[in-house]
């Protein structure tokens, strides 16, 4: 199984996305590691973060009519359909799935961060957040 480890290639130079980013991590991390008994909680945590994760981006993008949103936010929307799935099979008894999903998306979540994240990140930097703004 592919371990995510942090590395300077997924750091975007975006605290609000690197934050979220880096507790995706923790989570998958936490997910992957997790005993049976523990699968269910762990990724209904994953789920949980991944839900607010690309909500928090797709409104970035929904609010900058940024030019590669419909890309992203599709890509958004099909893991977290994929999370949500295997998480009803994992409450269902059948952890197969989300053992099998759990080792893809570390490399589904490096290639997405150094794409999609990396792009939307280049252009938050220069306009910032709404939340930063308003402090
Ligand atoms: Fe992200
Ligand atoms: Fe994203």
């Amino acid at each position: 199984m592919q371990v995510l480890k942090w590395t300077p290639a997924l750091w975007l130079g975006f605290e609000p996305m690197d934050e979220m980013n880096r507790e995706f991590m923790e989570l998958l991390g936490r997910a992957q590691a997790a005993p049976d008994d523990q699968v269910v909680p762990a990724w209904q945590e994953l789920v949980q973060h991944a839900a607010a994760h690309f909500g928090t981006e797709d409104d970035w993008m929904r609010r900058e009519a940024f030019a590669t949103a419909g890309q992203h936010t599709m890509e958004h929307r099909v893991v977290l359909n994929l999370l949500r799935e295997g998480l009803g099979q994992a409450q269902r008894g059948d952890l197969a799935p989300v053992r099998q999903m759990a080792s893809e998306l570390g490399a589904w979540f490096s290639r997405h961060t150094q794409t999609l994240d990396a792009a939307l990140a280049l252009h938050m930097r220069r306009v910032g957040t709404p939340e930063a703004a308003a402090a």
